[in-house]
This record gives C-alpha cells, structure tokens and sequence, in this order.
C-alpha cells in the first residue's frame, strides 16, 4: 500500500462529503463564510484519523460514520476561524489566503463559527437517531470540544499566567488533544472496539502534532512549548513522542499498518532536521 495515495483516497471521500454539509438556504453571507471556512484546504487530519481507526479496527465506515467524521471536519474548522479572530490570534492569513474575518468581516467570521459547530451536532444527531452508538460518539465530541476540552485549552492560554512547560504541555493536550483524541476515540466506539488503548495513543499523537506544528511555525515564540523548551529540547521531545505513539498503537490490536504510516508522516512533516 503507497501511504500517499492511501491519505488522499480517503480525504477526497471526507471531501466528497463536505462539500454537501453547509445548507443551501442559509443567508449568501454566512453560507459563503462557513463554506470558505470548511472546503478550502486543510489536511482532515481529524475524520481521516476518525475513518483510519474504523478501518484498522476491521469495519466499513457507513454514511453516518461519514456524518461523523464530517461533524469533526466542522467542529475543526470553527475553532481556527475563532482562533485568528482579532479577539484571539488576531492573525490574517490561513492556509495561505485570507483568514475567514479579513475576507467576510468579524460578524460574518463569529456567526460562521457558531454554525459550522452547531452544523456539527446536527450532523452527528441525525446519526444518533439511527444509532445509538453515535450518541455516545457525540457526547464524547461534546466533552472533548467544549469547556474541559479544546475550547477550555484555548481559554487557558488567554489567562495571561506564565506558561512554564508543564502548563503549556497541558494546554495543548486540551485545545489540540481533546479534539483528536474525540476523532480517534469515536473511530473506536463506531467499530466496537476497545477504546482504552486508542485514547493513550490519541493523548501522544495530539502532544506530538502541536509540537511539530509550532517547530514549522517560526512565529510560534514564547507561547509555546518550542519557546519554553528551546529549539533542541522540543525535537528531543517529538522525537521521544513519536517513539512513544508508534509503541502505544501497536498495544491497540488493531491493523495499524496505515496509521503507522500516518503517525510518522504528521508528526515528522517537513524538513529541517525535524
Ligand atoms: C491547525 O490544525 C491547528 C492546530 C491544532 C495545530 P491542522 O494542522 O490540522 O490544520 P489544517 O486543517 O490542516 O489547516
Ligand atoms: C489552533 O491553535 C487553535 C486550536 C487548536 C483550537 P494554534 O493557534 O496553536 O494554531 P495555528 O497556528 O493558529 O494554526
Ligand atoms: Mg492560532
């Protein structure tokens, strides 16, 4: 199996379905917001991990695990256009274009937030409704997304305490952890499996990914762990951490060829002796 073309047969599927999501009726603003925010570039890291976990685990994801995975895609996308708000980050550019206020204006970026993750429990409901399983896959969502979760991590890091390793090391595993752990784990609970050892390796892969996305971000600075740690002492720890995934999804008993692959491809992406 080529792991390239692997990742992108899945993402065009979790693309196919996104494209679809937003509703057609809502007002041509807001509409135009959410659709900039949600189809335009992006790795789907999130509902690809959700479908690579269902596969490794042996089953055959369903249009609701599609509705799932795509809730995750949404969820996702609304924190970042939350993130660059001047409030926040206070940042211009995504993905190399205008962030989703530069180009629609502050309201239009706070509302298209709001319904990309109200959009997102609609999705996952309509599931819930045909089964079961996905109301716990929602409440999991819930928890993780929310104020324990990745939107409480977010607020911790506007406190404005000082943020030595270990309070940095617990922000990222709540506003970047909570939301893959929520993507690996609802995989999980999907196909029936164990979801134990699926959250241990989550916690490392999500510890890992903000790593190695704040050693590519040159502006990332003393907010962060590369800025507590130092350049050096932040690859020794991704390093160590990837070890550390790579171990922890072997213990999950699933097919893990792919997510091997997919572990090492994110969490040593690019360059520079990373
Ligand atoms: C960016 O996430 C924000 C972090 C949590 C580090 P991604 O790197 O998954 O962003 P896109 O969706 O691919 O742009
Ligand atoms: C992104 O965090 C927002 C969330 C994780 C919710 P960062 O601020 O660290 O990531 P970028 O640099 O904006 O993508
Ligand atoms: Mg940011």
């Amino acid at each position: 199996m080529d792991f390239r073309s692997e990742y992108e047969r899945i993402k065009s599927t979790v693309d196919d379905a996104l494209a679809s999501v937003v509703p057609k009726d809502a007002p041509v603003a807001l509409r135009d917001g959410m659709e900039y925010a949600l189809l335009g570039g992006g790795k789907r890291l999130r509902p690809v991990l959700y479908l690579a976990v269902l596969a490794s685990c042996g089953a055959r994801p369903s249009a609701d695990d599609m509705k799932a995975a795509c809730a995750l895609e949404c969820v996702h996308a609304y924190s970042l256009v939350h993130d660059d708000l001047p409030a926040m980050d206070n940042d211009d550019y995504r993905r190399g274009r205008p962030t989703v206020h530069r180009k629609f204006g502050e309201a239009t970026a706070v509302l298209a937030g709001d319904a990309l993750l109200t959009l997102a429990f609609g999705l996952i409901a309509g599931a819930s409704c045909r089964d079961a399983k996905f109301a716990r896959i929602s409440a999991l969502l819930a928890d993780n997304a929310g104020a324990c979760g990745m939107v409480g991590g977010q607020a911790m890091e506007f406190e404005g305490k000082a943020a030595d390793a270990d309070r940095l090391r617990r922000i990222t595993s709540l506003k970047t952890g909570k939301l893959i752990e929520a993507a690996v784990v609802g995989g999980a609970i999907s196909a029936g499996a164990d979801t134990g050892p699926w959250k241990e390796y989550a916690g490392v892969f999500g510890a890992a990914f903000q790593l190695c996305d704040d050693l590519l971000d040159s502006d990332s600075g003393e907010t962060s762990l590369v800025g507590a740690l130092g350049r050096e002492a932040a690859k020794r720890e991704l390093d160590s951490l990837v070890g550390e995934a790579a171990a922890l999804l072997k213990k999950t008993g699933g097919d893990t060829a792919f997510l091997e692959e997919l572990t090492k491809a994110f969490l040593l992406r690019n360059t520079d002796g990373i």
